[in-house]
């Protein structure tokens, strides 16, 4: 059969399996690679590198107007770069996480990084792309569109053994961060034509192995 060169779009909250899920998924199928919450982290972390504060939408925007973003999308080789300097492990700590919700809140700034995913999604032949509304707002036309989501106990669990961080912490972060989230994307619901996919009781290759699936079904639909 011919490779699928599509364009796969995989939504849901934080700690539902997506990052995990797409750089697999994208691996076994020789796919591009896009995780797009780095890309809020990255701009972030360019507005806390300024020093302005996060309170004046007008100066967030002005300084990641400034800012050079640029993103990798080989799967298992992604990397961040702001202002040339990779931020790969910058952009997952406490300090970005705390004050991502603020950025990505800003309607110009999401403006500005949907417009390069979309570019980045026209140039690559073939792509994975995560985030939180990608299905619905960056990619409606993709080939399959998966919404992830699992029970959120489930969800703390795996962020807190994969932060090594506590628990109770960890479970109070994520609902923090999903209630500032729904208010400029829907973290909580699927896109229209969207296929579910709870995760709650399934492993990683339980995952891949149900996703697989849906990908032959395209081609023979
Ligand atoms: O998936 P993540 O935790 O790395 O995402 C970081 C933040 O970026 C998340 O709190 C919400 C925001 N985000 C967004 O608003 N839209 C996206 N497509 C992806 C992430």
């Amino acid at each position: 059969p011919t490779p699928f060169r599509g364009v796969i779009a995989i939504d849901g909250p934080s700690g539902s399996g997506k990052s995990s899920v797409s750089r697999r998924l994208a691996t076994e199928l020789g796919l591009r690679c896009l995780d797009t919450g780095s890309m809020y982290r990255a701009a972030t972390l360019a507005v806390l590198r300024s020093g302005v504060g996060l309170t004046d939408a007008a100066t967030i925007l002005k300084v990641v107007e400034g800012a050079t973003l640029e993103f990798g999308t080989t799967p298992n080789d992604r990397y961040s770069l702001v202002d040339g300097d990779n931020v790969d492990v910058e952009i997952r700590g406490p300090e970005v996480t705390a004050a991502v919700s603020a950025v990505s809140g800003v309607p110009e700034v999401r403006a500005i990084l949907i417009s390069m995913q979309r570019d980045i999604i026209a140039k690559a032949n073939g792509i994975v792309v995560e985030g939180r509304d990608i299905g619905e707002v960056v990619a409606p036309d993709a080939d399959l569109k998966v919404y992830l989501t699992a029970d959120p106990n489930e969800r703390a669990r795996r962020r807190s053994m994969q932060a090594g961080a506590d628990l109770a912490a960890t479970a109070a972060d994520l609902t923090r961060r999903d209630n500032a989230d729904a208010k400029t994307t829907r973290p909580h619901d699927a896109a229209p034509g969207a296929v579910v996919l709870d995760t709650t009781h399934l492993d990683l290759d339980q995952v891949i192995t149900a996703l697989h699936e849906l990908i032959a079904h395209k081609g023979t639909e």
